[in-house]
């Protein structure tokens, strides 16, 4: 592992100038597991764990660790971070006042996982209280407990701890290591292909052909394809990321042209934050590499909490020096019987009755009867991949 600065040899600049690098040189490594029993120490949550992971390979650029008050205050209230940088979630570190009591200003201490794994050390800058209603009502647009992102929040401990971090271990993926990808590999991943253009797409749902129609029209005006799968904790009813992953791989292998795609996975957690969270996923694709960012319906959307298009108008008020990736924003698409293809209502005059749309529920339902849904609505592989596993 190394910290050497990044070399900035990709077009694209990471978010606020710099692609962070907080993974420990191999002497710091040495140093830190020596030095780490004698420290306090915190354990992470698995939400945390992942945090603390994407921060050292600088897909939260500019983070540099989990945020202290001013950063934490302006993001909640401001989308900004203290410096004015745009930044629409806090990424935190909760600890309850009994373990934060000794830890001095400056102090460094060890964090560990769920497993009693030290994952590295923290730089304690700050300690502070918060408060989560104001939190929920503000990043989530909701206080009800019901909404999976605000109840995550409420298990929260009540102070938050804030300051850099050195990390000596990455988080442990399991089956999905294969398919991990740093921000500094995506983006050399892309120099190699030639790519000046490259449109992500955030998913953590199966693939569908509403998903597969808007990709394609996205690549018909960019170089290449970063299908980026979020894998990290979702909620308990969304589809395992080990069988979205076979789903994507047998869409890739048969509809989609290897040379203008690349399949690898974000490892974060799912917020459900909607609007909020779309600003979050397009700067972190930002720091992947990708120049324009897909925004279709309800994005990052859970229930009824958020309309259909209001992550598009969130971003839409954003300067676009702010944001430094091109959102491309999507109807919501179907398969029209009578156009004979997947369309949008800015595409297709007909009614509703020629168009084929399932929701997720109705989906899942068919899956536990063992039935196919649709061609019209999934390439059959895909579909044959989903009853397999289900
Ligand atoms: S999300 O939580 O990751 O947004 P999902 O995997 O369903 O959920 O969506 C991935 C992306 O595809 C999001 O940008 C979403 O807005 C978009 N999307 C999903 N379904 C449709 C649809 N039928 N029409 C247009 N856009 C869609």
């Amino acid at each position: 592992m190394s910290n050497e600065p990044t070399p900035q040899s990709h077009p694209i600049p990471a978010h606020g100038g710099t692609l962070i690098n907080r993974l420990a040189t191999d002497v710091q490594e040495h140093d830190i597991r020596q030095r780490a029993p004698q420290m306090k120490k915190l354990v992470l949550t698995n939400r945390e764990s992942s945090d603390l992971d994407l921060i050292a390979v600088g897909a939260f650029s500019p983070l540099q660790g989990f945020m202290g008050q001013q950063d934490y205050q302006r993001v909640v209230s401001d989308m900004r971070l203290a410096d004015g940088t745009l930044w629409s979630l806090p990424v935190t570190l909760s600890a309850t006042k009994e373990e934060t009591k000794a830890i001095g200003n400056q102090e460094e201490i060890a964090l560990y996982n769920e497993t009693n794994t030290l994952l590295g050390v923290m730089t304690v800058e700050d300690t502070f209280s918060y408060d989560k209603q104001q939190e929920a009502n503000l990043a989530y647009g909701t206080t009800e407990e019901a909404h999976p992102g605000v109840a995550a929040l409420y298990q929260q401990k009540e102070l938050l701890v804030g300051g850099s971090v050195t990390v000596v271990q990455r988080q442990d993926i399991g089956s999905m290591l294969p398919h991990r990808c740093d921000p500094i590999e995506t983006r050399q991943a892309f120099l190699d292909r030639g790519w000046r253009t490259v449109v992500g797409f955030q998913t953590r749902n199966p693939v569908h052909r509403a998903h597969e129609y808007i990709q394609k029209a996205a690549m018909e005006l960019v170089d290449g394809l970063l299908l980026h799968p979020l894998v990290g904790e979702t909620k308990s009813d969304d589809i395992p990321a080990e069988v979205r992953m076979k789903c994507y791989e047998v869409l890739l292998e048969n509809y989609y042209p290897q040379d203008r795609t690349h399949l690898s996975i974000l490892p974060a957690a799912m917020r459900y934050a909607g609007p909020r969270e779309a600003v979050f996923h397009a700067l972190i694709r930002k720091n992947y590499g990708c120049t324009h960012f897909i925004v279709g319906r309800d994005h990052a959307g859970v229930g009824n909490y958020y309309g259909t298009y209001a992550a598009q108008d969130l971003l839409r008020g954003i300067p676009s020096a702010d944001l430094e990736i091109t959102p491309l924003f999507f109807d919501n698409s179907f398969f029209c019987k009578s156009c004979g293809n997947m369309a949008s209502a800015k595409t297709c005059p007909h009614s509703e009755d020629s168009r084929i749309s399932l929701s997720g529920t109705q989906v899942r339902d068919m899956l536990q009867r063992g039935e196919l849904p649709p061609p019209e609505f999934s390439r059959p592989e895909v579909a044959a991949v989903l009853v397999a596993n289900s």
